[in-house]
């Protein structure tokens, strides 16, 4: 485990400065074939501070992709975005990403945010070289010569640990799943983007491969300074490379907070139930639960809060009241959030965490 990478002040390093992504109130529907809208990102408020790794986590459909398309901008046609994303460049001035057009959008895409897209190895041109194709996406944004290409194209491959020669010189399919994810990476930060966006980045891979990846993540973040979003439904991964973790379901974030926070001491029903459900890799597994029943049709939500009829703390007014997230205040926590009306009642107990060894201790943390 890479636990000695982690380091204990992550969370503190953002505090005496402004967000550099501000999202607030996002909303995202799509327009399906029948006419309808489903809304599948619903009332989202999250920050991003520079340096820092946001891990968006949640069950399949919850909206995690959808989030991320939509803060970038690049939702397929039938998407529409609403809210506010505010990017705050270095010289201290502010674009409302929502706005955005043309060549300032383009701009913006690569030169100040950058995404690793969901099962992306495959898009690859498979008849062009590495080489060609790092080269291609710096010359569409800038005239860089191509001595200067070829520098920073090895630069960026040393830093995700490949080798430049070999891999330059290579076509996708000479290369594994990890180096070719490691690649993708490193033609993300072309451009030297604030934010990177990395979604799925490891899905696709064994265990090990998984591991480095993640390995390269933190030294990517250490060395370049970037700040992440990385969107996965593996939560050990997540406490392994995050400072925090928002929790998504049904297209609302429901709890935030540091990793040790929402980890160690969640409090919504369905973060507990997240964590309960992540096998332990030695013993037995008596404590091993899922989540009851399955997430809700984004199309027939259910009134009121939409884990209401999963959840063993729900009451009538859960029925009523779909509620906002505010911060816990019953313990001390950093910057810890949590939108459940039952959250004082809500508590894991500690010796579940303890059967899990691939999440790090609290002390590890
Ligand atoms: N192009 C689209 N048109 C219509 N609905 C869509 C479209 N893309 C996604 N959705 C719907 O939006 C919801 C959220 O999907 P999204 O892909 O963002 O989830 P996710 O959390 O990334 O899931 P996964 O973990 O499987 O990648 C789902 O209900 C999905 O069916
Ligand atoms: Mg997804």
């Amino acid at each position: 485990m890479t636990t000695s990478t982690i380091s204990s002040d992550r969370v503190s390093r953002r505090r005496d400065v402004a967000p550099l992504l501000s999202i607030r109130d996002f909303v995202v529907e799509y327009r399906t074939g029948s006419g309808t809208t489903v809304r599948a990102v619903r009332g989202v408020d999250l920050d991003l501070y520079p340096g820092e790794v946001v891990a968006l986590v949640g069950e399949s459909g919850c909206g995690k992709t959808t989030l991320g398309l939509g803060l970038l901008r690049l939702l397929p046609k039938l998407g529409r975005a609403s809210g506010s994303v505010t990017f705050r460049r270095q010289d201290g001035s502010e674009i409302d990403v929502l706005e955005l057009k043309g060549r300032d959008l383009r701009n913006f895409r690569w030169n100040d945010a950058a995404m690793v897209f969901q099962g992306a190895q495959s898009a690859f041109n498979p008849v062009l070289k590495i080489n060609s194709q790092m080269a291609d996406t710096i010359k569409a944004h800038d005239n860089s010569s191509s001595k200067e290409i070829l520098e920073r194209s090895s630069d960026l491959l040393r830093l995700v640990r490949l080798e430049p020669k070999r891999v330059l010189n290579s076509y996708p399919h000479e290369l594994s799943g990890g180096m070719r994810q490691r690649v993708l990476i490193a033609m993300a930060l072309l451009l030297d983007p604030q934010v990177l966006v990395l979604d799925e980045p490891t899905t696709a891979l064994d265990i090990l491969t998984q591991r480095s990846v993640v390995d390269v993540l933190h030294e990517v973040r250490d060395r370049t300074g970037v700040s992440m979003i990385f969107i996965s439904h593996d939560l050990a991964l997540a406490a392994e490379l995050a400072d925090r973790v928002a929790t998504m379901y049904a297209g609302r974030v429901i709890e935030t907070g540091a990793v040790r926070d929402i980890f160690h001491r969640p409090r919504h029903p369905y973060s507990v139930g997240l964590i309960k459900a992540v096998p332990p890799i030695v013993g037995d597994l008596p404590d091993l639960a899922s989540i009851p029943g399955g997430p809700p049709s984004l199309a027939n939500l259910p009134s009121g809060c939409a884990f209401r009829p999963r959840c063993t703390f729900a009451t009538a007014e859960c029925a009523t009241t779909d509620p906002a997230l505010e911060p816990v205040t019953d313990e001390p926590g950093d910057g810890h959030e949590v939108a459940c009306l039952h959250y004082e009642q809500v508590h894991l107990e500690r010796t579940i965490v303890e059967t899990v060894p691939i999440i790090p201790t609290e002390a590890q943390l």
